[in-house]
């Protein structure tokens, strides 16, 4: 039976109290690591109980991946526990969609602050734990880093550089460390909900973003997590310096009709 076997491993996943991250914890508890996770909420969002569930110790420490001093506890909180860092994803990140000619300076900074520094400052901080176990770094981009819709700047421009990031951490840090990028298309998170809510029949705007999928239904957190338990396992050993679409095949299809 192949099966991906983590027991022993360490995984270190930012945004893990919500959408896609808790997917991701969800999915490596299930695989047999532990699991340190972060977000801006006070509450861990549930994950800790999920990853104790599958016989796994779990932390969560309260961090802006914005603020250098608060990644600098999370390292030491993460080390302080479990000693160890064998996996990152980096995958704590936000929407920050307005138009190229409208985006003030203030949506920039922040955009530029969390959906791309970020996550090169704490791929730094992780550096030295990650080379103590041939360790992996997963960089959680998006499908605006292949192709985007008006609007969606400057989110677009940061998850685009972070595919950059991924080919120069993969080049100066292999072999030691192994770093793939992962770019999600539409997943089924709170926040995609509240999307769908916002519009006079929600369940219509679901099943017509459904529908812009050959695939014929839109991703899940789970879904993702499973490619980050892949990505993290000896199984993708060849795999380093890219960033894999996951969109359904929303990509390959032309949206103009
Ligand atoms: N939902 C999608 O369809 C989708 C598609 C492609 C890519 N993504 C990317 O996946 C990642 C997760 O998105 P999601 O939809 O699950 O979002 P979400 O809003 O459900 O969760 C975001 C998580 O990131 C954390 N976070 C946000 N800002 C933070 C900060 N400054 N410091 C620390 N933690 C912070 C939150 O606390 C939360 O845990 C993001 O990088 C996003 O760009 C999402």
């Amino acid at each position: 039976m192949f099966q991906i076997d983590l027991t022993g491993k360490m995984v270190l996943i930012t945004g893990a109290s919500s959408g896609i991250g808790s997917g991701i914890a969800k999915m490596f508890a299930k695989a047999g690591a532990d699991i340190s996770g972060c977000g801006l909420e006070k509450e861990d969002g549930g994950f800790i109980k999920e990853a104790e569930g599958q016989g796994v110790k779990a932390l969560y420490t309260v961090c802006d991946v914005t603020k250098k001093t608060d990644l600098q506890n999370l390292i030491q909180n993460t080390i302080n526990t479990f000693g160890r860092i064998d996996i990152l994803v980096s995958n704590a990140g936000q929407n920050v969609f307005e138009g190229a000619e409208k985006c003030d300076d203030e949506n920039w900074q922040r955009n530029i602050e969390l959906n791309l520094a970020s996550h090169w400052q704490l791929a730094k901080l992780c550096k030295p734990h990650l080379e103590q176990n041939a360790g992996v770094i997963i960089i959680m981009t998006s499908n605006h880093a292949f192709s985007t819709i008006p609007g969606c700047f400057p989110y677009n421009v940061s998850k685009t550089a972070l595919t950059g990031l991924v080919r120069s951490l993969a080049i100066e840090w292999g072999p030691r460390i192994r770093t793939v990028g992962l770019a999600p298309g539409f997943i089924d998170t709170p926040g995609n909900q509240q999307w769908f809510n916002s519009f006079a029949d929600p369940e219509k705007e679901r099943q017509r973003t459904i529908d812009l999928h050959p695939v014929k239904k839109i991703g899940t957190p789970e879904e993702t997590g499973a490619w980050c338990v892949f990505l993290a396992s000896d199984y993708a050993a060849f795999a380093s310096g890219t960033t894999y679409l996951l969109d359904g095949g929303r990509n390959a299809l032309m949206q103009d009709s």
